[in-house]
Parts: structure tokens; C-alpha cells; sequence
């Protein structure tokens, strides 16, 4: 979604600026734009579409200046306008980014437009830039301005202000969104995302709930909510630049899928490093925690909820917990029975989705102060807010459709349930070597399963074409089925919907005829004979059937049923293996339709607003 880029610097800081919002491009904008200080000005660029095309404008215009601030926008309030694109300013004095939004927005607005203000856009931003500079107007410098307009501001907001007052100088806030510093040498940054100015510094210091921070190019102020002076820590990130670029590939998506053996290795290195499965994988006081729980409550959205419900029949089946898994957005609003004895697991790639944050911010208000996050990006708003976290280790991902990120929480939720079985004492010293042994495997399969490109990708060239499809799964391949479906409407755009084999018959078999393919994710577990007869009602009624089966599943081909086949069944880990085929399947049949596969239309990869 949204992203904020600053800097000050004794040097010329618009390439910063562009390259940091190309950097953050990946998240999903619709606009972009820089304001920088330039003379004593405020000089503004903004534009819809590309970031390049508003850096061709400003290179138009000749704008180049020591202090600015740049942002990515992605539509809430008001249509995609220039109009509408950040920064924001107020009487030409003052320019403001923002990422969030402001719920209070319309009685604002009245509010400053009796005080004289006019308005250009439809935004709730421009109530920022307003309000800041209606602060200065009552005699407070840029600081305290910030300070005083946050007090009046509610909802969710990341903020970076710079005013033509005081042109040293550049102010940010953070409430509910992320906002980092950058500390350079004689050089400072604000950003919404490390990826943004990595490229300048990797020191960073991750702002709080209600800070605000003062920038300055010899030095950095934070203040907590309450106005007080206050020390962050100073990390130094580990974002690589590598994750970041493309390389030989042609799309971050294909990329990202072809890391996912390095991606699970580098997830499962600590489980195997400890050669066995301990709590302490989940943080130092993990076991008192997790010793006595009754239950597991899984909070997320979207592939991350496949991934809880993938989690949820390993967690019953080998750990012996009953576990319920629900989308964080239907949670959040919904009257809960709480039993402060479960632990509550978020899951969430970005660590920033705010529903999912929203959610556990109700689970702990019901009592639920056991809780674990499983998150790919450190430090980011939802592990800071768990009791434990147990980090992803997949690396930046860039793509907006969910693919590493998706395989290495399987591998951390899949520890989860051998840590939970073994501290019930379900799990005998046999099964823990045979799982650990697994584990072990799992990125040569992943490997193997990525093999099957060349067969994949001529499928999906039978898929481009079609208007919809069906996914058809059983068990804990049921979760796949429902990822396969995801995957593909939402790089390709064609309609496809998941459904267990068994239910096939209660309705969506009336869906069938020879236009429309049904993919079945059939490897050779216990539920392998029943999937074959579901299968043969599809058949019956003229359906094309493309299927992953594994080498042991002995599916016969036919006109109708066209069979890949995955790698030798690997046990409890087999959903893991079959994620990457219907990966693949979505990626080509995008890439033969002529999408834009890692930006797909409407979509954000982080999702900050309800
Ligand atoms: C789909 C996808 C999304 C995310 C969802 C949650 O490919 O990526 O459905 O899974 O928006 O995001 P996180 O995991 O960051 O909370």
C-alpha cells in the first residue's frame, strides 16, 4: 500500500527520493509524488501511474534540493488524481505524506474550513498538512505543530512533514503504521519500509506507537507520546540488496518461487541447528507459555489464513490441541467466547496487515495474553505486539502475490505443531527424528516439484484462455486448493474458486461443462481413493481435469484427465510440495494472459487500511 520516503542530506536527495519509491513500488500504488525544499520553496512533483514517470517530471523541472519527502499512494479517499497524490501542502508553506488513514477526517475538514482553509483534494492527508500549519500558525514551531495535530488526529497514521519555516529540518509521526528512521553519516531518513533507503543506510531505528521524531542532518530526537525525550534502539538491518533486485528473472514472482528451497532451509536452519523441536524456537519464555495451553485461536488474512487452515489439521492430528482458525477481519468484529488458555497465533507476511494487528489488539483486550506472531519481516508491528514470534526466513518479498512467504509459514506453523505435540508428550524420539528428517528433505522436494515447469507452464496455456476455473482438494490439501484458487484470480483475473472434493456434489458440480477446468490436487494420502471417485463425477459430466498426483498416486491419464506428477509423497509435508505447483500454474497463466504479475491491478502487497 501506501509508502513514505524522506531525506536530509548536504547532498542532492531527489535520486534518494525516486529510488527509494521505486523500491517501494512493490507494495501497490497508484500515484507518486515528492516535495522537496528547494531555495526556500516548496517545490512539488506528482503524477498518476509509474514512479518513473513522476521522476521524468521532476528531472523536467529541474528539481533538485538537500531536504524532501516522497510517497506512493494507493487510492482510499478520493479517486486516483493528481489532485489526490501526496505530499499535500497547506498555503505552499508546508508539504506532508502519509500513510494510514485519518478517521476523523470530515469533522476536521469543517473545523479548518471555518478557520479559513480550502481544500484541493478529496483526501483525508490534506486535514494533516492543514491542521500542522494551523499549529504553526498559533506560534508552535514544526515539532510541536506535528505534535499537537497528532493529539487531534484519529485512526492510523505514518507522517512525514517538512515546512519552508524551517528548512533544516524534517518531522514524523507514527500511530498504527510503520515508520522508520535512517541514520546516516551527516545524512538522515525517514521511511515507511527499510527497503526504501537501504540503499543509504542499513541503520535504523523503528519508531513506536505515538513517537514523533525530529531530523535534523547531524541528529535524530525521538519523543514518545507523551512529548518526553526518548532513546530507540539503534538496529542494523539485514534487508539484502539482493532480495531487492531482480536478477535473471523476469518477474519478482517467478523469482521468489524459485527461492523457496533457500527460503524453507534458511526457516528450518534454527529447528535443525537445535536438532529437535523446543519452545525456545519460539523465544526465551516460550515454554511457559505454550506448556499449558487448551487450545489454538489462528488469526489472519488471506494466503496466511490458508496457511492456518493448512496448520489447523496438523495441529489437531499430531499435537492433539484443538484449534480453530478464523480471517483476523471477521474476528475483530464479532462477539468472541474468549479462553485466555488458547494461544492466539497471528500470521502475517508483512507483519503489518492491519486487520490481522486489529485482531490481536482484541484478542489481548479479551484476555488472551498468550500469543505468537509468525512473521517474515523483524521488528514490524505484529511480532512487537506478541508475546512470542517465530521469524519467516524468506527474505524480502517483493511480489504482491504471496509465494515464499506462503511455503516458510507452513514450515514455522508445521514446528509449531512438533513443539506443542512434543511438550504434550505426543511426540515419541522416533516420530521427532522422522519429522526433523522431513524437514530436512523438504527443500530438495521443493526442488523437485519446481522441476515441473516446462509441463506446468504448457497447461497454462490451456488456462489463459478460460473465464473460470475450479480447484478441488481433500484434507490438508483442501487449504491448497483454496491458495491454487487465490493464486490464480489474483495475478491472472480469472475466476476460479476452491472447494473440498467431497462438497462437490452439494453444488458446484452444476458448475461443470467441457469449458470449464478443474484442477485437483490429489497426492497419495488416506483421502487418495475418495478424491478418485470425486473425480469421476466431474468426469461423468464432460469436465477437463488437469491433476498434481504424486508418484505414488497411479492416476491414470486420459483425453479428460491430464496428470503432472509431483515428487515421491513426503508425508505430513505433502501440502508444502503441492503449494509450488499451483504457484507456477497461477504465474504462467498470468504470464500468458499479459498481466502485470507482480503488481496485479487493485491490489497492495501490505495491507495497512481496513
Ligand atoms: C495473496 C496475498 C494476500 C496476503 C494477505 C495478508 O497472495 O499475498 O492475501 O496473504 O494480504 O498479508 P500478510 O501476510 O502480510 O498479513
Amino acid at each position: 500500500m501506501c509508502g513514505i520516503v524522506g531525506a536530509i542530506a548536504g547532498r542532492d536527495v531527489v535520486p534518494v527520493l525516486v529510488e527509494g519509491l521505486k523500491r517501494l513500488e512493490y507494495r501497490g500504488y497508484d500515484s507518486a509524488g515528492i516535495a522537496v525544499l528547494d531555495d526556500g520553496q516548496v517545490r512539488r512533483v506528482r503524477r498518476t501511474g509509474r514512479v518513473a514517470e513522476m521522476e521524468a517530471a521532476a528531472q523536467a523541472e529541474g528539481i533538485h534540493a538537500q531536504l524532501g519527502i516522497g510517497h506512493t499512494r494507493w487510492a482510499t479517499h478520493g479517486g486516483v488524481t493528481e489532485a489526490n497524490a501526496h505530499p499535500h501542502v497547506s498555503f505552499g508553506e508546508l508539504a506532508v505524506v502519509h500513510n494510514g488513514i485519518i478517521e476523523n477526517h470530515d469533522a476536521q475538514r469543517d473545523r479548518l474550513k471555518a478557520l479559513g482553509y480550502t481544500f484541493e483534494s478529496q483526501t483525508d492527508t490534506e486535514v494533516i498538512a492543514h491542521l500542522v500549519h494551523h499549529h504553526q500558525q498559533q506560534g508552535h514551531d514544526l515539532l510541536a505543530a506535528v505534535q499537537a495535530a497528532a493529539k487531534e488526529l484519529h485512526g492510523a497514521y505514518a507522517i512525514a512533514v517538512v515546512s519552508k519555516r524551517e528548512p533544516g529540518r524534517m518531522v514524523g509521526a507514527r500511530m498504527g503504521c510503520p515508520l522508520l528512521v535512517g541514520l546516516g553519516e551527516g545524512e538522515n531518513f525517514l521511511a515507511s519500509d527499510v527497503s526504501a533507503i537501504v540503499q543509504a543506510t542499513r541503520r535504523v531505528i523503528f519508531l513506536e506507537e505515538g513517537d514523533t521524531v525530529d531530523l535534523t542532518r547531524e541528529g535524530v530526537r525521538v519523543f514518545d507520546a507523551s512529548g518526553a525525550l526518548v532513546t530507540r534502539d539503534e538496529h542494523l538491518s539485514d534487508v539484502s540488496l539482493a532480495s531487492l533486485e531482480l536478477g535473471p528473472y523476469r518477474h519478482f514472482m517467478q523469482k521468489e518461487i524459485h527461492e523457496q528451497p533457500r527460503a524453507i532451509a534458511d526457516t528450518i536452519e534454527q529447528v535443525i541447528a537445535n536438532n529437535g523441536f523446543v519452545p525456545q524456537l519460539f523465544g526465551a519464555n516460550a515454554e511457559a507459555v505454550l506448556g499449558d495451553i487448551e487450545g489454538v485461536q489462528i488469526l489472519a488474512c488471506g494466503t496466511s489464513y490458508y496457511a492456518g487452515l493448512t496448520a489447523r489439521y496438523w495441529i489437531e492430528a499430531i499435537a492433539g490441541v484443538p484449534c480453530s482458525v478464523e480471517i483476523a477481519s471477521e474476528y475483530r468484529y464479532r462477539t468472541v467466547v474468549a479462553n485466555p488458555k488458547h494461544l492466539v497465533v497471528t500470521i502475517s507476511q508483512s507483519g503489518e496487515t492491519l486487520d490481522t494487528m486489529e485482531a490481536l489488539k482484541y484478542a489481548k483486550s479479551l484476555g488472551h495474553d498468550k500469543t505468537l506472531s509468525i512473521c517474515n519481516v523483524p521488528e514490524s508491528a505484529i511480532p512487537r505486539a506478541s508475546a512470542l514470534v517465530y521469524y519467516t526466513r524468506a527474505g524480502a518479498e517483493i511480489g504482491v502475490a504471496s509465494t515464499k512467504a506462503f511455503t516458510t509459514q507452513l514450515v514455522a506453523l508445521f514446528t509449531l505443531t512438533c513443539t506443542l505435540a512434543k511438550l504434550r508428550g505426543r511426540l515419541a524420539q522416533a516420530q521427532e527424528a522422522a519429522y526433523l528428517d522431513d524437514l530436512r528433505q523438504l527443500p530438495g522436494s521443493v526442488q523437485h516439484a519446481l522441476n515441473l515447469e516446462p509441463q506446468v507452464q504448457v497447461w497454462s496455456e490451456r488456462f489463459a484462455p478460460k473465464q473460470h476455473a475450479l480447484f478441488l482438494g481433500r484434507g490438508v490439501h483442501y487449504p491448497i486448493a483454496l491458495e491454487g484458487a487465490l493464486k490464480l484470480k489474483e495475478i491472472s483475473y480469472i475466476h476460479a474458486e476452491a472447494y473440498p472434493a467431497g462438497e462437490l456434489k452439494h453444488g458446484p458440480l452444476a458448475l461443470v461443462d467441457t469449458e470449464m477446468p478443474v484442477v485437483v490436487i490429489a497426492p497419495n494420502d488416506s483421502l487418495l481413493e475418495k478424491v478418485k471417485s470425486n473425480i469421476q463425477e466431474v468426469r461423468a459430466r464432460g469436465g477437463e481435469m488437469f491433476v498434481f498426483a504424486d508418484l505414488d498416486s497411479h492416476f491414470g491419464e486420459s483425453e479428460q484427465v491430464h496428470v503432472i506428477r509431483t515428487p515421491r509423497h513426503v508425508g505430513v509435508l505433502s501440502p508444502i510440495v503441492h503449494s509450488i505447483p499451483v504457484q507456477l500454474l497461477a504465474y504462467h497463466a498470468a504470464l500468458a494472459r499479459g498481466t502485470d504479475v507482480d503488481k496485479p491491478r487493485n491490489l497492495a502487497k501490505s495491507v495497512t487500511v481496513e
